[in-house]
């Protein structure tokens, strides 16, 4: 593998390449640096830090101050992967603020760009991508409308639906995006919308057809027992290994 610094051309090729695009999340400096290590090449400082981190009950919590704190620790990993930020709730509802406050991610160290929304936020969308910030679009479910929308739920059921949902990519690939995270869109359409639009898709419980996969790296390791989306498959259970640890060091003194 390349030690060169991944940039968002270089994530755009890959769907050209028809190379799978692995992302993951990171929210301080030792995940940054494992999963650089690990030669992932899009790592995501999320707002789900806000669940999976902090301990508030969704993302609607997350302020600036948060997402500054954990990009300045993850960008301290210097990795070699492309690390982009999450605008977090409310950062983004003018475009003064959409582009201010993501000049203040990438003055912590965000490569790139993250919020969620379509043609709702294109002004928001064109003026970070003017101002030279490289945006990443995020569509299907968006967690930041959780409680509007009563729970999270699955999108591109009705055809109002999937028609929105294509009007939206467009748009934002029309205004610069470099690539669109699609979250609980159903497979069929997330597949479709893959093949129609010209940047990359990256799934996130919207099936395998995707240009790529990301998922929340506590979900994925299990290091967040109390609550894991169904389609995640925890790959190891750290929060068990971590109890036996812990109980097997404690045993070796306070049990002779
Ligand atoms: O907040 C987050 O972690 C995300 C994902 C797409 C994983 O937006």
């Amino acid at each position: 593998m390349s030690s060169e610094k991944v940039t968002v051309e270089r994530i755009r090729a890959m769907k050209s390449r028809g190379e799978k695009i692995a992302a993951l999340t990171a929210y301080d400096f030792p995940m940054t640096k494992l999963l650089d290590e690990a030669g992932i090449p899009f790592i995501h400082v999320g707002d789900s830090l806000g669940m999976v981190v902090l301990g508030y009950p969704d993302t609607t919590h997350v302020t600036m101050a948060d997402m500054e704190h954990h990009m300045r620790a993850a960008a301290r990993a210097k990795p070699r992967a492309l690390l982009a930020a999450d605008l977090p709730y409310q950062s983004y509802e003018t475009v003064a603020d959409a582009v201010a406050n993501a000049r203040r991610l990438v003055a912590a160290g965000a490569d790139a760009v993250k919020a969620e929304g379509g043609r709702s936020i294109l002004e928001q969308v064109r003026a970070i991508v003017a101002a030279g910030i490289p945006y990443c679009g995020h569509l299907g479910m968006q967690p930041q409308h959780v409680r509007e929308e009563g729970g999270y739920k699955i999108k591109g059921r009705t055809e109002s639906e999937r028609e929105a949902l294509f009007a939206d990519a467009e748009a934002l690939a029309g205004a610069g995006a470099f690539a669109l995270v699609l979250e609980i869109v159903t497979p069929p359409v997330a597949r479709e919308l893959t093949q129609r639009i010209s940047i990359p898709t990256i799934s996130i419980g919207s099936g395998d057809d995707c240009d790529g996969q990301i998922l929340v790296t506590s979900d994925l390791i299990g290091m967040f027992p109390w609550f894991t989306p169904r389609f995640v498959k925890p790959r190891m259970d750290c929060a068990g290994e971590i109890k036996k640890a812990v109980a097997a060091w404690k045993n070796s003194f306070t049990q002779s």
